[in-house]
């Protein structure tokens, strides 16, 4: 009986130290601060005054211009140049406007300016009237640098997250879905696109939906998205698409996929047959690089949202596995997660590294909790705020951040090299046996 015992205790402090280098290897426990409150931006500009001023990113060398006014009779026009106050060229485009049961908007202006170079300033006025603001375009070629938010929101931790990011440098924001949180209350949209007006403005902003922008009601407004497609209006047409809710475009060296996840996505869909021929259409001399962004992830072990994107991920993995798609960057849930390559579950060199970049402020602030158990393709984990940073540098390297606020200061608590899939070590021109893969 004794040695019975004593061997027991052998076995389990062997277990103990052999467990003990994982634990060096897991996330530090961090708790995440809690939620502040929303913060409302009024409406201080006169009634045909430009306001929710935003730029995106239309073709190579195209910028759209989008803004509101709250009187209907402004002119949808653009003046634009290289240097303040001096406007050599101008642009005429189009305005909407849409209602919301009692609600409605002022009218939404787009305008496409162009042709424009590369990593130049320019100043712009929207409407012949208001202020004047300058946006840099981004870089023709490698270097480049992305800022990459989730679950926006608009809270006090929104403003840290958005000062956090207007204080280094950047060229292209993305946000894969949920912007406003206004869920169905369309004051909280003007309020939103005056909040982020001094980022949005300056910066190309290009965003995909999340859960938050659907906001459709029962037979009165079945398809949803009515908002959301008014106001984000994205370069959906320029790559072949249909729909606003899922796009691609290129800029310096990389090929950037925007997809849907709260519209079809199986193998009959539209998106499915536009994704399949976008993909088809990717030369990797001109755009080394594939990064996708989607809102609900694909590989998440939080308690939270768990399996909400399995059914996309089994519709569309093997189509971003089979194009060799470096990275895919998601939303939804409220705390950040960095999975190595992945495809099928499993670790594969020649798989995308998966990263979920919520949370942005968000509005309900949830501290969410992981799964006790992480699992091993998880490589880092934390419920913060925070913004991620992912700068390529060239074609075979580039560099990702996880940024976390602390306050008015920020603080980067993971960083990675991430390798261009055709130059790393391992050849990924054909899809690896299942054989190789068990091996990792
Ligand atoms: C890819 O782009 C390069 C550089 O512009 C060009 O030389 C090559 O022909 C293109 N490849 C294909 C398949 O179109
Ligand atoms: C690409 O950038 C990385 C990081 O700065 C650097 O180490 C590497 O030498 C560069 N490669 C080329 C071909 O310039
Ligand atoms: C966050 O800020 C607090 C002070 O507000 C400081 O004590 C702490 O060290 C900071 N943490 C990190 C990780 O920067």
């Amino acid at each position: 009986m004794m040695e019975v015992s004593i061997r027991r205790l052998h076995f389990f402090s062997l277990i103990t130290l052999l467990s003990f280098p994982r634990h060096l290897h897991a996330s530090p426990e961090y708790s995440r601060p809690p939620p502040r409150p929303i913060i409302f931006t009024s409406h201080t500009r006169s009634e045909s005054d430009p306001q929710q001023v935003h730029i995106s990113l239309v073709g190579v060398d195209h910028v759209r211009v989008s803004w509101i006014t709250s009187h209907k009779h402004t002119k949808s026009t653009v003046e634009y140049g290289k240097s303040p106050g001096t406007y050599e060229a101008s642009a005429t485009g189009d305005h909407t406007s849409y209602h919301y049961f009692f609600y409605s908007s002022g009218e939404i202006h787009h305008v496409v300016i162009g042709p424009l170079e590369p990593s130049t300033t320019y100043y712009y006025r929207c409407g012949g009237s208001g202020p004047e603001s300058s946006f840099r375009t981004p870089p023709s070629d490698l270097p480049i640098e992305f800022v990459i938010v989730g679950d926006l929101g608009q809270t006090e931790w929104t403003a840290s997250t958005l000062s956090h990011v207007g204080a280094r440098d950047y060229d292209v924001f993305l946000l894969p879905g949920d912007l406003s949180y206004a869920d169905t209350h369309q004051q909280l949209w003007d309020s939103f696109g005056r909040l982020v007006e001094p980022y949005a403005s300056r910066r190309p902003w290009m965003v995909t939906e999340g859960n938050h922008e659907i906001e459709t009601f029962p037979i009165v407004y079945p398809h949803g998205f009515r908002a959301y497609n008014a106001r984000w209006r994205m370069p959906y047409e320029q790559s072949g698409s249909e729909s606003n809710l899922y796009y691609s475009f290129n800029v310096a060296g990389a090929h950037i996929l925007m997809l849907g996840s709260y519209t079809d996505f199986d193998a009959d869909s539209d998106q499915y047959k536009w994704l399949e021929a976008d993909l088809a259409k990717v030369n990797r001399t001109t755009t080394p690089w594939i990064f996708a962004l989607l809102h609900a992830p694909w590989y998440n072990s939080n308690e939270a949202h768990q399996g909400e994107g399995e059914s996309m991920r089994k519709a569309m993995e093997e189509l971003l596995y089979k194009a060799r798609v470096d990275a895919v960057f998601a939303g939804h849930v409220h705390a950040y997660e960095r999975f190595t390559r992945v495809f099928d579950n499993t670790a594969d060199p020649c798989g995308p590294v998966y990263i979920t970049v919520g949370d942005g402020g968000n509005r309900e602030g949830l501290a969410l909790k992981f799964e006790k158990q992480k699992p091993s393709i998880s490589v880092y984990r934390e419920a913060s705020f925070g913004h991620g940073r992912l700068r390529v540098y060239n074609q075979t390297h580039a560099h990702w951040s996880w940024h976390r606020n602390n306050d008015s200061d920020s603080f980067e608590a993971d960083r990675v090299w991430l390798q261009n899939i055709y130059a790393s070590a391992t050849s990924c021109t054909e899809p690896t046996p299942q054989s190789q893969r068990d091996e990792l």
